[in-house]
């Protein structure tokens, strides 16, 4: 949750990036900047709109190494198990602190120029497989004119809750490409650095902005959601659809001006029983997942504490589903079944562990993962701010010399 996260700022050592992957991971070039499957070609330079839904032909220009995460994603078989980190960005880094002295949080968003270089930070330090744009999950409500604010360590506060049919139709109007031109400026800007490593858009699901805008913040139980969901579906209805295409759009917009993937997250969704998810919930995420079809980027799925969820969220329509730490990775995988590749699950707080046990837990993941139609390795959830980058450096490098079979 948002709560839970606390601002370390002391603790955090030097960046020192230590390379000291496996000797058959010399070949991956492991310097700062440096990606393995790196290559100067955008993977997917075909998103035309008139195409069908079925997974992109592969527009690779030949000689083009494959991006490692795209295959993961597709199911086919990577060169080396692709690895990221939600929250990848952010308060972990004491550069990120550093750009961000001063900035509010959402003025951040704004900067196309703050963006690139907050997205770019651990992709230099950590060569991870993806970058995860820079931003937030309320930045396409605050541009449509919600009234709402992030309030450090607490998250994203609403200054008037929406509860009604009219304050649904008050609010919540439809996301226009202009309303976030500082987004398209940062992706394009972001394609050019990446030079080939895939930059994942997102967007929150219907759910958990929903969840914000009714609570008016964070919650623990979400209460007043459920409450609204129960008692009122009329409003329930006309929330969540707005939401649906607010968040359709979103994706759009990163994904037309270059980003490779997108992941949908919908938080807080692990707060519901499979029955309420499936009647309430499902059909608005499979919603935005479906008007993004068309766009043949890889769309990923993730809730914390889904467990019980993961066939459902599978069926709204994902190419991967993430699954959060609570789950045996073994079990989540048969849960979403052999249509779909996973993403996940170590523990974030694993990475407070001694070096070993952090190696042995990462092995039992990757060892799961194998068995997935492709696996891409991932926390269970979010970076936690006081992690040590260089546990993060260490692990990449692990998970980078496992050997695919
Ligand atoms: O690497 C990345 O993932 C960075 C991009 C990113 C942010 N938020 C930046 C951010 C992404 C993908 C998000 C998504 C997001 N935002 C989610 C879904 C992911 C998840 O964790 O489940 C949710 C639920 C939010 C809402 C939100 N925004 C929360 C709960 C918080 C933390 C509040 C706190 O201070 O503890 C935020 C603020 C936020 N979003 C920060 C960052 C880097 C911290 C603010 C800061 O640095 O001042």
């Amino acid at each position: 949750m948002s709560a839970p996260q606390k601002d370390d700022k002391s603790a955090e050592p030097t960046p020192v990036k230590p390379d000291a992957a496996k000797p058959e991971k010399a070949t991956k070039p492991k310097a700062p900047d440096a990606k393995p499957e790196k290559a100067a070609k955008p993977e997917k330079a075909a998103k035309s709109e008139t195409a069908a839904k079925p997974k992109a032909p592969d527009a690779k220009p030949e000689g083009a190494p494959a991006s490692a995460f795209l295959a993961a994603c597709r199911g086919e078989k990577p060169s080396h198990v692709p690895v990221w980190f939600m929250r990848q960005a952010g308060r972990s880094l004491p550069e990120y602190r550093k750009v961000r002295q001063g900035v509010p949080m959402l003025e951040s968003c704004t900067r196309p120029e703050m963006v690139v270089e907050i997205t770019m930070q651990p992709v230099r330090r950590y060569g991870v497989d993806a970058a995860i744009f820079y931003s937030d999950i309320v930045v396409p409500l605050k541009a449509i004119g919600v009234d709402l604010d992030i309030v450090p360590g607490t998250g994203p506060v609403v200054e008037n809750p929406i509860r009604s049919v009219k304050d649904v139709e008050s609010q919540l109007r439809d996301l226009e490409p202009d309303d976030v031109s500082y987004v398209t400026e940062a992706v394009r800007g972001l394609v050019g650095e990446l030079k080939g490593t895939p930059l994942i858009g997102f967007s929150g699901a219907p759910f958990t902005l929903a969840s914000y805008l009714i609570e008016g913040g964070p919650s623990r139980d979400h209460r007043l959601t459920k409450e609204l969901m129960y008692r009122d579906p009329d409003t329930w209805d006309a929330l969540l659809g707005r939401l649906a295409k607010i968040a359709a759009a979103f994706l759009r917009v990163q994904v037309q001006a270059g980003a490779q993937a997108v992941q949908l997250f919908d938080s807080w969704a692990g707060s519901l029983s499979r029955d309420d998810y499936e009647r309430y919930v499902k059909p608005y995420a499979a919603e935005v997942l479906d008007a993004v079809a068309d766009l043949e980027v890889p769309r990923i799925h993730f809730g914390v504490g889904t467990g019980e969820l993961l066939g459902e969220m599978a069926d709204a329509g994902a190419d991967v589903v993430g699954v959060d730490w609570r789950v045996d990775l073994a079990d989540g995988i048969k849960r979403v079944g052999s249509k779909r590749a996973v993403q996940g699950n170590l523990d974030p707080t694993v990475l407070f562990a001694p070096d070993d046990i952090i190696k042995a837990k990462a092995d039992a993941v990757l060892k799961a993962g194998s068995k997935a139609r492709g696996h891409v390795f991932n926390l269970g959830h979010g970076v936690l701010p006081a992690t040590d980058p260089d546990a993060l450096a260490r692990l990449v490098d692990h998970v980078h010399a496992y050997e695919v079979r």
